[in-house]
């Protein structure tokens, strides 16, 4: 009885994925901001810095920069590859997560990996690449003021994308014909720049946990109850002072989780494994342009409730004049090039995407757009 239960389990789960964790050395330059301020190190320096990156009609970053610096470095990303049964399909996917995760993000084991983007995109066929941002989780950390910037991130992720496409990614030797580049939130940034940037490097882009309204980003500054890494300890003994991250799970919890729609259990997972960021990243986060020479298929999905991106709703145009329908189409006219664009709000969802009730229905929105445009 036992077993043939478990048969009946086996037989309707997914295609079995194959994947490695894989160490890619890179060398890489950006030209940075110098900013005059020392890493925040006690409690009231890290709150005092939320409270000016967040003071309404200021520019912090534009305040402390000290002109501009080329960083040049060799560094090391941590990544895991991932492909179906009958091996490296046609398609790479690209995946970069966002501030307070690492690449884990695409691939949660919670719930029996319930909630894996990466388990539905091996099911249709594609191969996977998470990777985790210069200065977060297993790969190299940085200066937290200096070096890691969202312009050395971009950088690291355009070096990874040519090594890929190039079939040069030890244990990756796989000529991919396509590429895909996903992101979540500073992820999605990222990808927004990089493909501006360079337009011919992706074939598709599909930016989760984003929209380019810039009015609410303080409330996830000080919703965040950010605390310095050397306070929490599950990192403090991995991170150098200028790192920050939520103190508790109220922190996580605000920023990332839409009322009700989460499973109360992947909250105090999420606060468990969640990782820091530098304060460099959320000094540049608003950095980089605001519209985008990319010509591929884009796809912007978010949350309902998104805090950062939507501050609460993104439905509600009054914030940009109701001159889009709702705050993610608002987008649409940043990609004057694309070949296709979709605005998606998922109901009721919060900002991080992957961990609440709604990812399957995101993952099928997601998986639908790549499947129709690419
Ligand atoms: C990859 O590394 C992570 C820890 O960083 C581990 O949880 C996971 O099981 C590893 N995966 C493989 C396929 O070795
Ligand atoms: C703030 O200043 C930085 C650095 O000068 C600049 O890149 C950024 O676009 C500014 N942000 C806004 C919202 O004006
Ligand atoms: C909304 O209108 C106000 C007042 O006319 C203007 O200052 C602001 O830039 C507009 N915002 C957007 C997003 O169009
Ligand atoms: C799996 O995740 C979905 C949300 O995607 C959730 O509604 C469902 O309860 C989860 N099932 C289990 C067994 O955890
Ligand atoms: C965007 O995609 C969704 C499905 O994910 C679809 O229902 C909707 O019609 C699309 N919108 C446009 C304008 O193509």
């Amino acid at each position: 009885m036992f077993k043939s239960v478990v048969l009946l389990a086996l037989a309707s789960a997914v295609a079995a994925k194959h994947c490695r964790n894989i160490t890619v050395p890179i060398s890489i330059s950006a030209r940075n901001g110098v900013f005059n301020i020392a890493p925040p190190k006690t409690e009231a320096q890290v709150t005092d810095f939320f409270l000016e990156l967040s003071k309404q009609n200021s520019n912090y970053t534009q305040s402390i920069t000290n002109g501009y610096k080329t960083i040049k470095g060799d560094y090391q990303l941590a990544a895991t590859y991932c492909e179906p049964d009958r091996g490296s399909g046609d398609t790479l996917q690209i995946l970069t997560h966002g501030v307070g995760f690492d690449r884990s993000y695409w691939d949660y084991p919670f719930g029996n990996y319930n909630y894996s983007y990466v388990n539905r995109a091996i099911d249709q066929g594609y191969s996977t690449l998470s990777w985790d941002r210069l200065g977060v989780g297993h790969s190299t950390h940085g200066d937290p003021v200096s070096e890691i910037q969202i312009f050395l991130e971009i950088a690291a992720l355009k070096e990874l994308t040519q090594l890929a496409r190039d079939g040069k990614i030890r244990c990756v030797e796989h000529r991919f014909k396509k590429i895909v580049h996903l992101g979540h939130s500073f992820g999605s940034a990222m990808t927004f720049a990089l493909t501006n940037m360079y337009p011919a490097i992706s074939d598709a882009i599909v930016l989760t946990g984003f929209s380019q309204v810039p009015s609410f980003i303080g409330l996830f500054m000080l919703g965040g109850n950010f605390a310095p890494v050397k306070e929490i300890r599950t990192l403090k003994d991995r991170y150098v002072e200028g790192y920050v991250a939520p103190k508790t799970s109220i922190g996580v919890h605000i920023n990332f989780f839409a009322p009700g729609a989460f499973d109360p259990k992947m909250l105090q997972a999420a606060t468990a494994t969640g990782q820091p960021a530098a304060v460099g990243e959320l000094l540049t986060v608003g950095s980089t342009g605001a519209t985008s020479e990319f010509g591929g298929p884009v796809l912007v999905i978010t949350g309902e409730r998104d805090v950062p991106f939507c501050g609460g709703d993104c439905k509600n145009a009054v914030i940009i004049n109701n001159s889009a329908p709702n705050l993610i189409e608002m987008s649409r006219t940043s990609f004057k090039k694309a070949s296709a664009f979709n605005a998606t709000i998922v109901p009721g969802a919060g900002h991080s995407l992957n961990f609440e009730h709604t990812s399957g229905a995101t993952y099928k929105a997601i998986l639908d757009f790549i499947g129709r445009h690419l």
